[in-house]
């Protein structure tokens, strides 16, 4: 927990690949708002010590400034809370007499955080900071947070343990009675188009039905509102972290210049960094002509990821996937799918461009085909699966999901579902992602 005097240096531990208790591996120190890393002489001397991300935290001795026109390397800052993780520190700490800064943000969220990081004072005694709660206990806390309202000890402890998950969304982390460990994402007071949990739990099914890798998904209940569980891939079965950086990382870029990353960029250097002769760019481009058929245009560079094994990056498996609020049939993407800047939500402007991702013409038009009839074919299923009402389906068919406008400048036309009623025997109880 940071005092009223921001921390100016850190320990950086972490978990190395199939171990299952962290290692310290370098320290973060602060000087006028930069913050450089040095590896720690006692990791240097393992043989199984592996870079924390090679492009920007080469395995070696001396300090580390972080990259041009960064305060701190992406792939720690990664693992820093986010609009929704800074909300809670704040309203629990109380901003205004304290100057929080980005290591201050470290230390006081949770150690539970994304990929295989974690951040100490001290370099020889790791204590975790993972308290817990129950769901309904996390969801009430989330709730208070939202309305301003003051948290009372220990929820303000459970909840502030899982800040250290990014987004903006109010969410919280939970482990189930076998050790999966879930993203629990609730509703939000500003959701006032349609459930967000359910319209983000069937995309995330539909997504998988469209022939892209995306976490598991289940849709729940808890103090009466609907609530998502995102199954996250940056843990092992055995309890072990996996290290992962954010497209944002990958970029090289700062939060400042979020909006100017391109998914070409991502391929480069996914492709770059790959360790695997399979082509990374048919799947990339999968996930763009998903995005604009189901109205995501929040895939910026934090929503997308990469798994980091000391030598090699590997793309996530897809999160995040959630139509936005969508008037009328022009739109855009958050990030560019064209070296030339093109972000049109449409899958003529996607076609176009898939010489960059190593398909033909018609091999992109068969993704678009499948995408389409992947959603046509499985969208009542995928509704009833996450317990999407009969309102919000209805009223998403044609407006979020395969907006007419997505077909402009291609010669086509194809029919909705004539039906987007739950089938006569839908499944029981909760919802869950195949
Ligand atoms: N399944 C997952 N496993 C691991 N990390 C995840 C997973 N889903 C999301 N994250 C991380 O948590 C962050 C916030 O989750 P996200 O679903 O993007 O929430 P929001 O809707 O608030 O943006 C992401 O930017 C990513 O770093
Ligand atoms: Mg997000």
């Amino acid at each position: 927990m940071p005092t009223s005097k921001p921390p100016q240096s850190l320990f950086v531990w972490t978990w190395l690949p199939g171990d299952t208790t962290p290692v310290v591996a370098g320290r973060l120190i602060e000087r006028s708002g930069r913050v450089d890393f040095v590896y720690g002489e006692s990791y240097l001397r393992r043989d199984n010590a592996i870079s924390l991300y090679r492009p920007e935290l080469p395995l070696g001795p001396g300090l580390i400034a972080p990259l041009p026109g960064l305060d701190l390397a992406g792939s720690i800052r990664d693992g820093s809370p986010d609009a929704w993780g800074r909300r809670v520190i704040d309203s629990r700490l109380g901003v205004g007499d304290l100057d929080l800064t980005e290591l201050s943000y470290l230390i006081a969220s949770g150690s539970n955080r994304f990929g295989a990081l974690d951040f100490q004072t001290s370099p020889t005694r790791y204590v975790p900071r993972d308290e817990t709660a129950t769901l309904d206990e996390l969801h009430e806390a989330a709730i208070m947070v939202e309305e301003g309202r003051a948290l009372p000890q220990p929820l303000a402890e459970a909840l502030i343990r899982g800040t250290s998950i990014g987004g903006a969304r109010p969410k919280a982390l939970l482990a189930d009675g076998d050790g999966t460990q879930w993203i629990a994402k609730f509703s939000s007071s500003s959701d006032t188009h349609f459930s967000v949990p359910n319209a983000e739990g069937a995309t995330m099914i539909l997504a998988r039905h469209a022939g892209i890798d995306v976490c598991d998904v289940r849709v729940t209940s808890s103090l009466g509102r609907e609530v998502l569980l995102v199954r996250r891939f940056d843990r092992t079965a055995s309890g072990g972290r996996i290290h992962a950086v954010s497209a944002l990382t990958m970029s090289g870029e700062s939060e400042m210049g979020a909006r100017y990353v391109t998914y070409p960029q991502i391929l480069n250097v996914l492709t770059r960094l790959s360790g695997s002769r399979m082509p990374v760019g048919p799947a990339l481009f999968r996930r763009i002509v998903f995005n604009v058929a189901v109205s995501n245009s929040d895939d910026h560079a934090r929503n997308h990821a990469a798994l980091w094994d000391g030598e090699h990056l590997r793309l996530s498996p897809a999160y995040d996937l959630c139509p936005g609020p969508r008037s009328g049939q022009t739109a855009e993407q958050a990030m560019a799918f064209g070296r030339s800047g093109i972000r049109t939500s449409t899958f003529h402007a996607a076609i176009s461009v898939a010489a960059e991702y190593g398909l033909s013409t018609s091999d992109a038009r068969s993704v678009v085909d499948d995408v389409v009839s992947a959603i046509t074919d499985h969208y009542a299923e995928a509704a009833d699966q996450a317990r999407l009402s009969e309102a919000d389906r209805t009223a998403m068919l044609g407006r979020q999901f395969l907006n007419p406008g997505v077909w402009h400048g291609l010669p086509t036309t194809f029919a909705l579902p004539a039906s987007t009623a739950a089938s006569p025997s839908p499944d029981q109880g909760s919802g869950e992602g195949d």
